[in-house]
């Protein structure tokens, strides 16, 4: 039997700006899916999500005797985290060391991007790439960022949100409003950039103001909700910033803080009805 784990992932910057070509800041978290394979008798997959992206995963690799997979996840599944794409790096991972089929990790990366496509029809490699790589680093060129030494406080709105419509329901507004729209895509992407020597400085002030005027660009977008605001405005009572992570219509935010912060930020999202979780920046795929 083999395990891998991999991790989720959070945008500090650029999601939706970046599925039309603008950077993005994304980063690991240390919410990982851990998945082990072994050979068996029948087909057994045990998971609490749908099987649809492991299935293809099997496919794609061109496994044709049955397997025992088991997946165990700390992540949120539709939250925005990243969780498809941490199950399938760490599922491929597997495969590729019980089958010997000497991927390295870029192989990794671009086969799960190959298949968050084929199971969502669109999907930026951010979230196979970070999960497969670990770290912070700016899209589309994946330049490694020192990790934040910061806290780092997640806040979950418990609702299902689906990336795939969100990206739908933001190329109608732009098809009706491009003029406009394509000017917010770019002011989110110069967010990025200007963000990108004060996350090297780590500037956290003027790094948590750049991540609200995101948030503001996002609502724009119509990609945020009372629900996700509600936690928004919880966190930043202690926060430097926060917004949404990931493409909005519910799941998660993410807030920048003050290490002695951290705990009075998830009690503020907490009472205003979501689920405060403290992460770090985390480390990417791996054996266990
Ligand atoms: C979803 O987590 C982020 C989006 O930018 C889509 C993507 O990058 O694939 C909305």
């Amino acid at each position: 039997m083999v395990i891998y784990s991999a991790p989720g992932k959070v945008y500090l910057f650029g999601e939706h700006a970046v599925v039309y070509g603008e950077p993005a800041v994304a980063s690991a978290i240390d919410l990982r899916i851990q998945v082990s394979v072994e050979r068996s008798k029948r087909p057994d997959i045990r998971t609490d999500t749908d099987t649809v992206y492991i299935d293809r995963v099997i496919e794609k690799m061109g496994v044709d005797e049955p397997l025992k997979i088991e997946i165990d996840s700390q992540i949120p599944p539709g939250s925005g985290l990243g969780s498809s794409a941490a199950a399938v790096v760490a599922c491929i991972a597997c495969i590729n060391d019980e089958f010997g089929m000497g991927l390295g990790k870029r192989e990794i990366a671009k086969l799960g991007h190959e298949i968050e496509k084929d199971v969502q029809g669109i999907a930026s490699p951010t979230d196979t790439y970070v999960s497969t790589f670990g770290g912070m680093v700016l899209v589309p060129d994946f330049k490694s960022i020192p990790p934040l030494d910061c806290g780092i406080v997640i806040g979950d709105t418990f609702t299902f949100a689906s990336t795939k419509k969100l990206v739908e329901k933001v190329a109608d507004l732009k098809k009706r409003h491009e003029k406009i729209v394509s000017y917010i895509m770019r002011a989110i992407g110069e967010l990025s950039r200007i963000a990108e020597p004060l996350l090297y400085s780590k500037d956290y002030k003027k790094i948590g103001e750049l991540m609200n005027i995101n948030q503001g660009l996002l609502d724009s977008l119509g990609v945020s909700t009372e629900k996700l605001w509600k936690l928004i405005n919880a966190a930043r009572k202690n926060a430097w910033g926060a917004k949404i992570t990931g493409a909005g219509g519910g799941g998660c935010i993410v807030a920048l803080v003050d290490e002695t912060k951290k705990n009075v930020v998830i009690e503020e999202i907490e009472r205003a009805g979501g689920r405060g979780i403290s992460t770090r920046v985390g480390e990417g795929v791996r054996k266990e």
